[in-house]
């Protein structure tokens, strides 16, 4: 007889914790203590997204952040293992799941409640009361970003996150091939649709690294993905080196900004990562001055008057 699948568990039952339903989420509510959401999403699987998150989150606590990481790849949840942080997670006094943090990140992933090898069979229900779980009942300690990974592709994770959880932006990873792009194109399309707003693209393994003399080579060096940034109107990010000695670093929970602190990936994602502190910072600004109708009045007549000079 087969063995039916089993589920994470965030909330304990009984334990009088919020109820981990979708349907009594009040959708785009602010996430308690969390000051800012930033999505990693990309078209196609494969192309870096767990290896961004983890390196970017890693990056921006050395800055002085106070960082988490939600996985949200139901299917492929890697961040426990990149994290070096697969343990269970500790439950609260009030029933709530407490994320796990190390390399100074918070970090909750699917792969902390189940074994390594359970099979991870979703139906749409589940998925959305899963994340909601994620985002809304577990522990989380005050944040000023939480990065969530999703799965690749445009199904129904982010679709259920961009439903629910207010965003306030995202990051679109890609590698220099011509049918990542093609896919990443696709995600500008889907958030521009529902009016979230692109930080910008970012290029993984656009260079190699030599692991003999630590030269940089480019791979595809047509600047293709600068120039989809370009057509589509959003910023470029800048590019990642693919460092063929970090990806025993990786698959063993050390992130390479860390196990290689003073290398050209880490050097990388220091540009990245004040960008994308920036990036946060104006929209955090541009919101706070749309939802004040003295500051938003003030800056329609700066430009009217700025268009009639
Ligand atoms: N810049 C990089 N340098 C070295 N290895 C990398 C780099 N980016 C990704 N990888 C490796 O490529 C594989 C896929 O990356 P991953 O982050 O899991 O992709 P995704 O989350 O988009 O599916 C992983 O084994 C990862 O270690
Ligand atoms: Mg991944």
């Amino acid at each position: 007889m087969s063995k039916s699948p089993e589920f994470p568990r965030f909330v304990q039952s009984g334990s009088g914790a919020a109820a981990p339903d979708s349907r009594y989420a009040e959708p785009h509510q602010p996430v308690e203590g969390v000051e800012s959401i930033v999505l990693v999403a990309s078209g196609k699987g494969g192309v870096g997204k767990s290896t961004l998150t983890v390196n970017l989150a890693c990056t921006l606590s050395q800055m002085g952040k106070r960082i988490g990481i939600l996985d949200a790849d139901l299917y492929g949840p890697s961040i426990t293992r990149m994290m070096g942080a697969d343990t269970q997670l500790s439950i609260d006094a009030n029933g709530r799941a407490i994320p796990v943090r190390n390399h100074g990140v918070w970090t909750a992933s699917v792969g902390n409640q189940l074994p390594p090898e359970a099979a991870l069979v979703w139906k749409g229900p589940l998925v959305a009361q899963t994340l909601i779980q994620m985002f809304r009942h577990l522990a989380w300690p005050e944040l000023d970003m939480l990065l969530v990974d999703l799965p690749p592709g445009t199904g129904d994770v982010p679709l259920t996150i961009l439903e629910q959880i207010p965003i306030t932006g995202t990051l679109l990873v890609t590698t220099p091939q011509k049918l990542s792009l093609v896919d990443a194109a696709r995600g500008v399309a889907l958030f521009h649709d529902l009016d979230i707003p692109v930080f910008g693209l970012v290029e993984n393994m656009d260079r190699y690294i030599c692991p003999c003399c630590g030269e940089s080579q480019d791979l595809f060096p047509d600047g293709a993905a600068a120039a989809l940034a370009e057509r589509k109107h959003i910023p470029f990010l800048g590019g990642i080196p693919f460092d063929p000695e970090g990806q025993c670093h990786i698959d063993n929970g050390h992130p390479l900004v860390i196990a290689k602190s003073e290398g050209e990936v880490a050097r990388a994602f220091k540009e990245l990562a004040a960008k994308v502190d920036a990036a946060v910072a104006r929209e955090i600004a541009c919101r706070a001055r749309d939802g004040d109708a003295r500051r938003r009045q003030e800056h329609v007549s700066f430009w009217e008057n700025l268009l009639h000079d």
